[in-house]
């Protein structure tokens, strides 16, 4: 039933929120002073995928939650005046039209603190003064998700959009793994979706709903704001998202999605190499120079086949 209160319906998601205020910690030594959203697959930052994925998807208010530490995000975001002065007056046009589109001028970029890192949950309740009253997006930038359609969550808010729903996005996993993730389950599930019944954190795989995993996609009803507000620290003593998305799903439409495209971890090790070497060989310049690599190295450590 619609009340004045209601947020608006899931027509357009505008807002997009980037939880970036984690430790990164198992990315030391390297994240002592370099951001892991700052990792570079190729040339461009973890942080510049997911932005752009979003601004793909329609935002254009870009709500980045950040630490004292991570003022290198600030920076990236920032207009880098005497870099695109010397590229301009050097004539290297290609180079500064590439520096410009780190961020196009109809979108903005917010940051807001999150002072201690409480868990994801809490980072997103940071965002709650600049996303208000209306369905926004949540996006973990080490989830890198390559494809050659569209986006992830241009995906996702068109069925947010079709079925005036939240949704998560998902992905099958070996069943010996659900204790990394979040799992769901769900209602029927048809035409890549289905209605979440329940959500849990990091299950053991005997006790696992199913084998569909939580990836770091979310399209979100405001409504989480208030039960976030109320969700007490789960596990890790973490406020975790994943505790205020089961009880939306309890009393809301919540949808599940299985997108289309692969995911890779980049908050893991493996996750990071594997996703550069899919960028690579996908990559008009050094496709070609990156297989050559990969068998020479094979070679060399005395593995015959690619
Ligand atoms: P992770 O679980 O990957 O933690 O957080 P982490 O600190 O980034 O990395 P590790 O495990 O120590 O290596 C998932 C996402 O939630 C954000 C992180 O920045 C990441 O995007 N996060 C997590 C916050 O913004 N604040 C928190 O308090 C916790």
């Amino acid at each position: 039933m619609t009340t004045e209160m209601s947020p608006p319906a899931f027509g357009v998601v505008r807002k997009a929120v980037f939880p970036v205020a984690g430790l990164g910690t198992r990315f030391l030594p390297a994240t002592k002073t370099v951001p892991k959203e700052m990792l570079p697959v190729i040339d461009r930052p973890l942080i510049q995928y997911a932005v752009d994925e979003a601004i793909a998807a329609g935002c254009d208010t870009l709500v980045f939650v950040t630490n004292r530490y991570k003022h290198a995000i600030a920076d990236y975001f920032d207009k880098a005046y005497e870099l695109e002065h010397r590229l301009e007056a050097s004539g290297k046009d290609e180079l500064l039209e590439i520096v410009r589109g780190v961020l196009p001028s109809h979108v903005r970029a917010v940051f807001v603190t999150q002072a201690e890192a409480l868990g994801l949950g809490h980072a997103v309740l940071c965002a709650k003064p600049v996303v208000g009253n209306e369905p926004f997006a949540v996006l973990l930038p080490d989830d890198l998700i390559w494809n050659r359609g569209d986006g992830a969550l241009k995906q996702m808010c068109d069925v947010a959009s079709s079925s005036n729903a939240s949704v998560i996005a998902v992905q099958d996993v070996p069943a010996e793994q659900t204790g990394s993730y979040g799992i769901v389950a769900t209602e029927s599930f048809e035409n890549r979706r289905g209605r979440i019944t329940a959500m849990v954190e990091k299950p053991r795989p005997a006790d696992a709903p199913s084998t569909l995993a939580v990836v770091g996609r979310y399209v979100l009803s405001p409504r989480v704001f208030d039960l976030l507000e109320s969700t007490r620290p789960g596990a890790g003593g973490e406020i975790q998202l994943t505790d205020a998305i089961a009880r939306l799903a309890a009393e809301d439409s919540v949808l599940a999605y299985r997108f289309q495209g692969t995911r890779f971890d980049c908050g893991s090790h493996i996750g990071l190499v594997e996703a550069t070497i899919r960028y690579a060989l996908d990559h008009e310049k050094i496709s070609e120079a990156t297989r050559e690599a990969m068998q020479r190295a094979l070679d060399e450590l005395g593995v015959r086949e690619v």
